[in-house]
């Protein structure tokens, strides 16, 4: 069975040190490194001061990153043909464009933050499935943040670690123009093996819940649609703007403080259906904690049904493929299955018995190439641990 591979951490590191060499004709000072990341339940709730679930992947993405002496900055990667090249000054909101303003925005925030980023070179390459809907944006910005707080002297404590995390959703959000709610870079920065990471973004806490996948004789298996998802072409944000009318409209100061009954009254059909995605979906994340610690799958797999279907009905963040894969997987026997991630393409997330891993991906093959769908891949989401630099 061919699966995404994560890559043995050493080689993806040399690998990313040879390709900075080549890119730059010098040697990196430090390599951070970054997972993706895969949402086990909690969608779009980030952004509503909700709880979220997510999971950091055995796939990163590695950052090789010098000191210069000027305030260039040269960013070049292993998966684009262009580099990027200008001024440490010229960058800002809305520049540069494209995939370097993920890593380039980064510098930015980090400066805005009174930090004394100097010029730097930047080689960036991993294992992270591009526009897969895990999350590679958040993995490129967390790779460079980590390399670069080492390459000026900034310990990695929970609370530099949580400005490292602010500081990746602006890069995200104010250079990258993609108006994203911060799961993903808190993930990628918080995340512990074994275990998902319950956010709170009421409280600004997060806390690690011991996933016992193997002694239960589980896996999670992710699936990428090959539909492409992109979270700054406008649905993403048409989203979030129908959520805050919901809060206005209830006069709460975000959906988290929100209830059902509230919800059904809002009069407005589209907005009530945002809100009630929402509010629920926040109350699954609680319940699906409960039911990972008592070891329930049985009840983990009904909320990741009850997920899927309110994303797909309610939220509207679904599409065939998604649904497909979803359905797919549990008529093959997963144990739950659900869309993961922004939506509107992207990956797909099942609890699968080990010894069913196979006969679920084969399903899913066969049913997108009956439906003329193209062709899915899939990757084993073992809970992995978070960014960290590489040193050598
Ligand atoms: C994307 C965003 C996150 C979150 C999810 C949906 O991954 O980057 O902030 O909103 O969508 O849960």
């Amino acid at each position: 069975m061919a699966f995404v591979e994560p890559g043995v951490t050493a080689e993806v590191v040399d690998a990313v040190r040879s390709g900075f060499r080549n890119a730059f004709g010098r040697v990196a000072d430090v390599v951070g490194r970054a997972p993706g990341r895969v949402n086990l339940i909690g969608e779009h709730t980030d952004y509503n001061a909700g709880l979220c679930l997510p999971v950091a992947l055995p796939h990163a993405t590695c950052a090789a990153v010098a000191r210069r002496d000027d305030d260039r900055v040269r960013i070049a990667s292993g998966q684009e043909p262009r580099p990027w090249e200008g001024d440490l000054g010229s960058i800002g909101p809305g520049h540069p464009a494209g995939w370097a303003s993920y890593a380039a925005g980064v510098l930015w925030a980090l400066r805005e933050g009174g930090h004394d980023v100097p010029g730097l070179d930047i080689y960036v390459d991993g294992t992270v499935p591009l526009g897969a809907g895990l999350s590679s944006s958040a993995a490129l910005e967390c790779s460079v943040a980590v390399a670069v707080a080492h390459l000026v002297g900034l310990e990695p404590t929970d609370a530099v670690l949580r400005e490292l995390a602010a500081a990746c959703v602006r890069a995200e959000t104010e250079v990258a123009g993609a108006p994203t709610g911060g799961m993903d870079q808190t993930v990628s920065l918080f995340a512990r093996p074994h275990c998902a990471l319950l956010i709170d973004f009421d409280e600004h806490t997060s806390r690690s819940v011991e996933l016992d996948l193997a002694p239960a004789g589980l896996s999670l298996l992710v699936t990428d649609t090959r539909v492409a998802h992109a979270l700054s072409d406008g649905s993403y944000a048409a989203r979030r703007t129908d959520c805050e009318q919901a809060a206005a409209w209830l006069g709460v100061a975000s959906l988290r403080h929100a209830d059902l009954d509230g919800v059904e009254r809002i009069d407005d059909e589209r907005i009530r259906r945002r809100a009630r995605h929402v509010v629920s979906e926040i109350s699954r994340v609680g319940l699906a904690v409960a039911a990972i610690e008592a070891a329930d799958w049985a009840q983990v797999g009904r909320l990741f049904e009850q997920s899927h279907a309110s994303m797909r009905d309610d939220f509207e963040i679904s599409c065939p493929e998604l649904d497909t894969a979803v359905s797919t997987a549990v008529d093959a026997g997963a144990v739950g299955a659900r869309m993961t991630g922004g939506g509107f393409g992207g990956s797909s997330v099942a609890v699968v018995t080990e010894e069913r891993v196979d006969a679920v991906v084969r399903a899913i093959d066969a049913r997108f190439a009956a439906q003329g769908f193209r062709s899915p891949r899939h990757l084993r989401a073992v809970p992995s641990a978070a960014a960290g630099v590489v040193l050598r």
